[in-house]
Order: structure tokens, then C-alpha cells, then sequence
């Protein structure tokens, strides 16, 4: 029998900002329709072909709500009728269980800001985005067989959830990897696990500053850290940097009475300086007579190509007033969130009292696995091998801006990363040549993105992610837009 068409169910108009995905605001949606009676006991609902094209939205968003409605008992599904409500237990659950807003709805004046700022970076995904990783250059298969170990026999252990710094033969690994490649000093004691480099800035700053008190930044410099920073209710300080880096004597003469200075000396985030070891013993001296902390984001210093290895500020510092973080989001993969704080052993405790508060303690599966990963060797044969398709990527992308960018931009490098950045002229509108890129389908970032004070224009070029002539072909339609 013909289903007969059905009058156009009313529903609210769905968010398309993103802040929750289309398919759960229809499933919450259709289940409040259900719940208010608004459809009874046996009634249909649309085909999802129909809502569909109603809504403006894939069907395959209708049948995943509709696919969660059903296996939540809420709809029957019946061959000749499709979907029709299920009889419901009824009772006092069958109210509205998402009541309207209402009342006033005041949240912190820190999380409306920093709520007004989000969304917009969509080009990840994007030849030349600085965020991109290569799935290809993953050894899928070894991590695949290192979970799949861990969790053929879980044990209770791994079960029952671990301590909240992090598993203790991954915080061993952590600390040797660090000592042995960074120069850092630290036990297993004072590495924390934390969920990538962006929690551990997080922490930092909420360990370290009390609302209100200011801490030094780089000027330009990443944006996570300042959302960290006005997370924390504390107010960031920018330091304009130059072709050395942060300059501690630049940034007291400013003044301002910070309480610490957050920090990218190995390859300045994202103008790739490296800070001369005078720089860092002046801050380091900075920190011992103001009663400062320092804050060390190595986020990228796995992959250096070149120049002298220096070694991480950490370890110049007698008077273990620095923090030291870093993440395997480059290393490994940006999704496995597994990152590492190491703090001087006084602010181990205060630290995971503050952690504690936040997400108990980091999900361990993943930690197994990135333990076994580093104690197996893998972690050092994949870091060789990225370093060397990195090393080639780096030279592909330099090559092309050599010959297509020139008169256009110019080129700063660095000796490490994963990015170099291209400056543009002075007056040039870095944010609209990025938005025009994206239309190109190319993602590169702009430099006014991570700023805080006017300053010349630029473009972050990631390389890591793309074969050398899938970067030669993104730098061509990049030229192209300059030109225009
Ligand atoms: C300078 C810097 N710090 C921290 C992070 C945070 O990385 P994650 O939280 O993925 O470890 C990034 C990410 O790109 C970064 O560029």
C-alpha cells in the first residue's frame, strides 16, 4: 500500500554554528515532539527523505536521529508505515525533558568572552594548514597491534582507571625521552600527563596565577595560550618578539609586573625563532629575582633540520622556577590527545589537586599503548622517519615559494617544525588572503590570527602533512591569489 504524504512535522529551526552537531539537535528535537504527545502512540513520521529536503540537511543526519530514537524504544519501525511513535511507559517522564530557557542565564563574564571568540578555523584539512598531520605516515598497523594487546586482557588495573599524573611506565618513557633528546632534567615523579599541550598550558596558568595577575606572552604568538591565560581569569601580557625570539629585557622595560612568561624559545610559535642562550639566562635570572615562573612550550621541537640542537630552557634553570610542556600531536597524531607537563617537584602536589578538579585522570588505554609504542622503539624509528619526510616536505615547500612567491612574500624558515611563515607586505590583509585561499581550497593561517597588536601581515605555511607536489601546486594557487 502507497504511503500517503505526511503535512511537514514543525520543529524548531536547528543551530548551524556548531556548536552542537545537526543530528543530535534533531534527535533532542524529535524526542521532545514525542514526549509533549505532540505526535500520538502510533503515529508516522516523515520519511527521512522527506524531513530531509524539509530541514535542508542530509538524510543521512535524519537516519542517524532517527536510527538513536529508535534504539532508545521512542519510534517502532514497520515495514508497510516506516517509523511510528512507540507506546511510551507514560507517567512523569513523559514531559518535556529539555525545558525552554528561561530566567536570566548570566555566566561568567571569562566564558562569554572567550565563548564569543570561537569557531571560523575550518581549513585543517586544507593543503598548507599548520594543524594538518599525515595519516599515511602513521604505523596504523603496529599502534593497532599495541591496543589490541592491551585490551585483549585488560586486567583491573587498566580498568578501574589510573593514577591522576598519568600511567607511571609513560611518565618513565616521557622522562627519559626528554632527558636523553631535550636536555631536560626531571624524575618520572615530575612529568604529568596531561591531554596534549593545550591542558597543560591550562593547568600552568591556573597553578600559577591568581585572576586578575598578568603574564608575559609572545607577540605574535598562539592563540590557545591566551585562551588559556583568560580561561585562568589572568591577563595576558604580549611581548612584541623579533628574530631572536622573546626578549626578556624588552619585555621588562615594558613593565607591567608579571607574575610569569609563557614561552616558545625553541621555534617561536609561529615566526620559528630560536632564543639565543643569552635571552634565556636573562630570563631565567628574570624569574629568580622577581619570584616569576617561566612556562616552556616545546610543542615542535622533535623536528629540527638543521643549525645547532639547543637544548630546552628547563635545564639551564638552577632555580627550578620553569615549567616545561610538550605534546605527541605532532609526533604521533593530533586525536590521541597525550601530552606531558613537568613541573619542579614543590608544584607536583598543588598541581594534581588542580587537575583532579578538572578530569580526574588522563584515560589510560591510550597511555598503555604510547608506553608499550616508546619502550618497543617504535616511537624513535617513526620520529626517524617522519623527520625525514618532514625534512623533505620542508625543502618542497621552500623550493616553491622560491620560485612562485618571490616579489610576493618573504620567507622565513626556521630550523625546526613543521611550518615556516610568509611574510607579507606591509598594508596586505592576511585574513582576507587566507579566506580567499580556503575558497581555493587551500588552508594556510593567517598571521593576524595570532595577534594581539598591529604588525606586519603574514601567512603560516604547514608542510607536514602534504607530498611535495601537492605542496608545489598549493603555493602556485597561493601566488596566484597574491598576484591578484
Ligand atoms: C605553540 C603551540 N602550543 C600548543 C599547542 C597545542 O597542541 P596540543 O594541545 O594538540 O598538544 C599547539 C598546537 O598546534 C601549538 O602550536
Amino acid at each position: 500500500m502507497p504511503r500517503t504524504a505526511l503535512p511537514p512535522l514543525l520543529l524548531p529551526a536547528l543551530g548551524r554554528d556548531g556548536a552542537e552537531p545537526l543530528q543530535r539537535q534533531l534527535y533532542l528535537a524529535l524526542r521532545a515532539v514525542i514526549l509533549q504527545g505532540r505526535l500520538a502512540v502510533g503515529g508516522r513520521l516523515p520519511s527521512s527523505r522527506a524531513l530531509a529536503a524539509q530541514l535542508g540537511i542530509s538524510r543521512n543526519t535524519v537516519l542517524a536521529a532517527y536510527g538513536q530514537l529508535q534504539a532508545e524504544g521512542y519510534v517502532d519501525s514497520r515495514p508497510a508505515s516506516g517509523l511510528t511513535v512507540a507506546a511510551l511507559d507514560t507517567g512523569p517522564a513523559r514531559t518535556d525533558p529539555i525545558p525552554a530557557l528561561c530566567g536570566e542565564r548570566r555566566i561568567s563574564r571569562r566564558a562569554a568572552v572567550l565563548g564569543a571568540g570561537m569557531g571560523g578555523d575550518t581549513a585543517d584539512a586544507l593543503p598548507l594548514s599548520p594543524r594538518g598531520s599525515d595519516a599515511a605516515l602513521f604505523p596504523a598497523r603496529e599502534w593497532s597491534r599495541l591496543l589490541a594487546r592491551r585490551w585483549r586482557r585488560p586486567g583491573a588495573a587498566l580498568l578501574a582507571g589510573g593514577d591522576a599524573a598519568g600511567y607511571l611506565p609513560l611518565r618513565q618513557a616521557i622522562a627519559e625521552h626528554l632527558g636523553r633528546s631535550r636536555g631536560v632534567r626531571c624524575v618520572a615523579g615530575q612529568v604529568v600527563v596531561v591531554s596534549g599541550s593545550q591542558q597543560a598550558l591550562d593547568l600552568a596558568a591556573r597553578l600559577l596565577l591568581d585572576p586578575g595577575e598578568g603574564a608575559w606572552i609572545e607577540e605574535p604568538g598562539y592563540t590557545g595560550l591566551k585562551a588559556a591565560l583568560r580561561a585562568a581569569g589572568a591577563v595576558p601580557m604580549p611581548v612584541p618578539v623579533d628574530g631572536l625570539g622573546f626578549d626578556p629585557r624588552a619585555a621588562e622595560r615594558q613593565g607591567g609586573g608579571a607574575r610569569a612568561a609563557f614561552i616558545t624559545p625553541s621555534h617561536q610559535f609561529p615566526t620559528g625563532a630560536t632564543m639565543p642562550v643569552e635571552r634565556r639566562l636573562a630570563l631565567i635570572d628574570w624569574a629568580a629575582h622577581s619570584g616569576g615562573w617561566i612556562v616552556e612550550d616545546d610543542y615542535d621541537s622533535d623536528f629540527r633540520y638543521g643549525g645547532p640542537p639547543l637544548a630546552a630552557l628547563q635545564g639551564l634553570d638552577p632555580g627550578q622556577r620553569t615549567l616545561y610542556c610538550g605534546t605527541f600531536s605532532k609526533s604521533m597524531f593530533p586525536g590521541l590527545r597525550l601530552g606531558w607537563l613537568v613541573v619542579p617537584p614543590d608544584l607536583v602536589a598543588p598541581l594534581l589537586a588542580l587537575r583532579a578538579a578538572a578530569d580526574g585522570a588522563p584515560p589510560l588505554l591510550g597511555q598503555a599503548a604510547m608506553a608499550d609504542f616508546m619502550a618497543e622503539g617504535l616511537f624513535q624509528a617513526h620520529l626517524r622517519r617522519l623527520r625525514a619526510a618532514y625534512g623533505e616536505r620542508r625543502a618542497a615547500v621552500l623550493a616553491a615559494a622560491r620560485t612562485h612567491l618571490g616579489g610576493l612574500a618573504d620567507i622565513s624558515a626556521g630550523e625546526a617544525g613543521t611550518h615556516i611563515l610568509a611574510w607579507l607586505p606591509e598594508g596586505a590583509d592576511d585574513q582576507a588572503v587566507a579566506k580567499a585561499a580556503r575558497a581555493q581550497g587551500v588552508g594556510p593561517a593567517p598571521l593576524g590570527r595570532y595577534r594581539l597588536l598591529p604588525g606586519r601581515p603574514g601567512l603560516i605555511l604547514g608542510y607536514a602533512a602534504w607530498t611535495p607536489a601537492g605542496l608545489e601546486a598549493a603555493v602556485v594557487v597561493l601566488a596566484r591569489i597574491l598576484r591578484s
